[in-house]
């Protein structure tokens, strides 16, 4: 499709869906004698967080009001994840525990949607044994939910639409946001690199990225609105614009959003190794806005799992790409994903994680065992070790990961860092601020500081990290 065809069909979309809130309204508003309320519950990743923002706005456009409590809701979804089988698991028991308050409710209306039900098998069970779920629909037709909204409340359809058009990119849609001063910024959807174990390539389908002037134009809305955090989000933000003729990748806007005039920081995930450039650790050091803070998913040491995984480096590679950020950024923090257990990984293979996580000495880790996906090729590959053994192993890491944190931390008692504040501490008049770094600092202050940023000086760790405001 040409730009200008893309940029009509996507206004036509919107302007469709628009209407059809309208529609929604006028229907719940003689259907309710108060406006009704809806709840959404997000599983999985930032981008599915993301996601329920933007269904959030759709729901309240279409007359709904939030609430936190699934009990009170006349309209309840759930946005799922599909990455491991105890995700999916987790989805499967809460919505069977929605049949007792549809019983108590029977107006409520059941609705699914996310990566669980973009798979053709997952909607024909979900339409098979939960018969009270009145709508399900996938990843690329969510901004179609009030439509589906009003098919299912004027001629009591039953909805299932997860289609695979990879159309998914709507802009303009209304967004209820969870926070006010930190946000999430997505600038991609999709991903190519069908990494063996991992389901996302077949249900968020292939790499399509936003125009750069849309994620500008939503940069600046958010920093006018008084965020100071924003976070750019893709599967793979390293391969931002590949493909696109506007020449932008994600160095070049990264350097656009650091550009915009005001007081906030940047981060961004997630950032497939085999496309982070040196152009972009650059990029990054000179932008004043960026965090010092890099997001690099090893998955496994072992090159033979590397490969297995079909990740495109391998450790040597991965070493030397850690070697050359700290070269360029020396106050750097890294963190990562490891998979434990992954098929054919032998102790020997696990030991090569377990000497990379030692030489790369990341600040933190989000650590997973390997939880086979079907239709992925990994879940064809013989997969000899018990649970048991990777649990094991599991914890071996978790301890070493540990020692390598408390360690880094001990490291930062003494230094003085710009916070962003973001909660009240667990003590009366305390408060946590977070460090561009990652580090998380509990300190005295007033509740007025959360949202804005301060100084703040490390003076004790005794497990967590304490601080004093700098005046
Ligand atoms: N099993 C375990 N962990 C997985 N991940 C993705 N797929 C699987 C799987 N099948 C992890 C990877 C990825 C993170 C988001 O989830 O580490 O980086
Ligand atoms: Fe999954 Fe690999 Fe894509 Fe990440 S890069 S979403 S792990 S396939």
């Amino acid at each position: 499709m040409t730009e200008t065809t893309k940029q009509s069909a996507n206004t036509d979309c919107l302007q469709e869906q628009l209407g059809y809130t309208e529609r929604v309204k006028k229907l719940i508003s003689k259907r309710y004698a108060q406006q009704p309320l809806a709840f959404v519950h997000t599983y999985g990743c930032q981008q599915n967080v993301s996601d329920s923002e933007k269904i959030k706005g759709l729901l309240v456009s279409c007359g709904y009001e939030m609430t936190d409590s699934s009990d009170d809701a006349d309209f309840v979804l759930f946005n799922t994840c599909a990455v491991r089988e105890n995700a999916e698991d987790r989805v499967y028991g809460h919505v069977g525990q929605l049949k007792h308050n549809k019983r108590k409710k029977p107006g409520m209306i059941v609705a699914l949607c996310g990566c669980m039900t973009q798979q053709p098998t997952v909607a024909d069970k979900i339409k098979r044994s939960y018969p009270y779920v009145d709508i399900l629909f996938g990843t690329h037709v969510r901004h179609r939910l009030p439509e589906f909204i009003y098919r299912h409340l004027a001629f009591q359809e039953r909805v299932f639409e997860n289609s695979d058009s990879n159309n998914d990119i709507v802009e303009g849609l209304p967004v209820v946001r969870d926070g006010t001063f930190k946000a999430w910024l997505p600038i991609m959807h999709g991903c190519n690199n069908f990494c063996t174990y991992c389901i996302v390539p077949y249900v968020r389908g292939r790499e399509y990225s936003r125009e750069p002037e849309a994620v500008i134009e939503e940069a600046k809305q958010l920093i006018a609105s008084g965020v100071k955090e924003i976070m750019l989000l893709g599967q793979n933000v390293n391969s931002y614009g590949k493909g696109a003729d506007h020449g932008v990748n994600f160095a070049k806007l990264l350097r656009m959003v650091n550009d915009l005039e005001g007081d906030f920081r940047i981060r961004f995930m997630t950032s497939h190794p085999k496309d982070c450039t040196e152009e972009l650790l650059h990029t990054m050091a000179e932008c004043d806005k960026v965090c010092l803070n890099l997001h690099l998913p090893v998955q496994a040491g072992s090159d033979i799992t590397l490969r297995r995984m079909n990740r495109h480096y391998n450790s040597q590679e991965y070493l030397k790409l850690v070697k050359t950020a700290r070269e360029i950024m020396p106050d750097i923090q890294l963190s990562s994903d490891i998979i434990v257990g992954f098929p054919g990984e032998t102790y020997k293979d696990f030991k090569c994680t377990l000497d990379l996580i030692e030489q790369v000495r990341y600040y933190s880790l989000y650590t997973f065992i390997y939880s086979p996906r079907k239709g992925t090729p990994a879940a064809e590959m013989p997969d000899e070790i018990s649970y048991k053994e990777k649990s094991k192993w599991f914890t071996e890491l978790l301890e070493r990961q540990e020692q390598i944190s408390h360690k880094i931390n001990e490291s930062l008692v003494g230094k003085t860092f710009k916070v962003l504040c973001e909660e009240k501490g667990r003590e009366d008049g305390h408060i946590i601020g977070r460090t561009e770094g990652n580090a998380v600092i509990d300190f005295c202050g007033d509740e007025s500081l959360i949202g804005t940023f301060t100084s703040v000086q490390i003076i004790e760790f005794d497990g967590s990290l304490k601080g004093i405001k700098k005046y």
